[in-house]
């Protein structure tokens, strides 16, 4: 096949619809589940908890916002990374897409593959707890069928995507009307004295931020398939804010309902209140809740997929990760190397994964690389002034996102130091003890010519290029 000639190029096939239902789809997941009761948990008072789900959304906003500034500056797939390549330099962004792609990207797949199992099996086991190897196995049959689906068709992926974040509206919908009926109803006791025992020490608040943050993770799903986006200059801007809007209304509504229906010690003591909730006001429905929740999640791992693929394939592209990484199926036009790669990593993660510590890590870490990224933004606005802006924020929203996304970073390390972050920031920072011998001076490149052509062969997959 004549390479030159036959380069292939992922297609532009996703409208402002798509677009809100990836960001949406993707943050409305597993989270809103499963991370109510932590977050209270952790704060102490329903109050304080109404008050760090706002602020969450509010983050997320203003994050997506001023992420829609990179994505028109610098019109790649791509996201953090591509951004790091352009601000901060190759071997920052090497070390980014090297603990993204082994840790980042399958740890959130499988925390949410993981949950997935959990309320599907939830109905077959009623009340008590499932055998751990039982959820393992349904989690890995659902990275399986989604590995194949984004494999075989860019348009299936999509209508996944729509026709989960039907689903979910309307479990979340159902979820706000009963409550609201119960609140009519009088039912307005669990709000009284709402901020007593809020716990106010730096590392409550911290790991209430970090569950409810991981609710909210994927506000930045879009920028990480810019150049499949129709006009991303005007559909980046108005899909985050839509999509996040909406996301944080319905959350703070589902969060009402919650605690209408459920004292804190209840909310506090469930291991899935969707089925909790369920139980107490659909009775001998509340299975219903179940399946949505588990469809739910489904959709979000379906965006998780579609977007991380799109990560290995665009630091391919860059040199970062072998070739083979960087193709295209000739026919469907799908990146399915690299979502092999990343299916595989993700099954590997799931044997020895548990979903508390994967939300924890998985926060920091992503917040850690947000806050790199949001200074590159600053540097572009204070550097390079001149630079086409199709869409603009002002200075101060990355100054604000940057300093939640420190003390994030910060805060659990400060307050209660575990040995566990000191591991994650050494691997985060071995990245660049790899990226010397393999992509500076380019160690054992025959080998992986030998296996990218075999590869290509068996796959029938082909270089593709941007598409800008
Ligand atoms: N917000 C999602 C949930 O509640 C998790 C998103 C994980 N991150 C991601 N980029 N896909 O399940």
């Amino acid at each position: 096949m004549e390479s030159d000639t036959q380069r292939l190029n992922l297609k532009r096939e996703i409208g402002i619809i798509g677009a809100v239902s990836f960001i949406a789809g993707t943050m409305i997941g597993s989270g809103i589940f499963i991370s109510p009761q932590y977050v209270l948990s952790a704060i102490g008072s329903p109050g304080a908890s109404f008050v760090i789900w706002t602020c969450c959304g509010l983050i997320a906003m203003l994050g997506g916002l001023c992420y829609a500034e990179l994505g028109t500056v610098i019109p790649e797939s791509g996201a953090e990374y591509i951004y790091m390549l352009r601000t901060a330099g190759k071997v920052v962004a090497f070390m980014f897409v090297f603990s993204f792609i082994i840790v980042m990207r399958p740890a959130s797949a499988t925390g949410i593959a993981l949950s997935v199992a959990e309320y599907v099996v939830a109905p077959f086991y009623n009340g008590c707890t499932p055998p751990q190897l039982v959820v393992k196995l349904v989690a890995a049959g659902a990275i399986i069928v989604l590995a194949i689906v984004n494999c075989l068709s860019v348009r299936l992926a999509t209508a996944i995507q729509v026709v989960s974040m039907a689903i979910k509206l309307l479990a979340l919908a159902v979820i706000i009307l009963g409550g609201v009926v119960m609140l009519f109803e009088g039912r307005t006791e669990n709000f009284e004295n709402s901020f007593e025992e809020t716990n106010v020490n730096v590392s409550s608040i911290g790991i209430a931020f970090y569950q409810c943050l991981w609710s909210y993770d994927g506000w930045n799903t879009l920028n990480f398939l810019t150049e499949e986006l129709k006009h991303p200059e005007v559909n980046l801007p108005r899909a985050v804010v839509i999509a996040i809007s909406l996301v944080t209304g319905l959350y703070l509504l589902v969060n009402v309902s919650y605690l209408t229906v459920m004292t804190p010690k209840e909310l506090m003591s469930s291991s899935a209140v969707a089925v909790t909730w369920g139980n107490k006001v659909l009775g001998s429905w509340g299975w219903i809740m179940s399946v949505a929740a588990a469809l739910s999640a489904f959709g979000s791992l379906n965006g998780t997929f579609f977007s991380g693929g799109r990560v290995c394939f665009v630091a391919a592209r860059e040199g970062h990760m072998p070739d083979i990484l960087a193709m295209a199926h000739v026919h469907r036009l799908t990146p399915s190397p690299a979502l092999i790669f990343t299916t595989v990593v993700s099954l590997l993660v799931l044997i020895p994964g548990d979903f508390q510590s994967i939300v924890n890590f998985f926060s920091f870490t992503a917040w850690f690389f947000y806050a790199i990224t949001l200074s590159g933004l600053l540097y572009l606005k204070i550097k390079k002034p001149e630079l086409p802006r199709p869409y603009t924020v002002p200075i101060i929203l990355p100054i604000l996102v940057l300093m939640a996304a420190i003390f994030l970073v910060l805060a659990p390390i400060i307050d209660n130091p575990q040995i566990e972050y000191l591991y994650v920031t050494l691997f985060i920072l071995s990245g660049a003890i790899v990226y010397i011998p393999f992509i500076h001076y380019k160690l054992c490149p025959g080998l992986l010519t030998k296996l990218t052509v075999f590869l290509q062969l068996f796959l029938e997959v082909a270089p593709a290029e941007k598409n800008l």
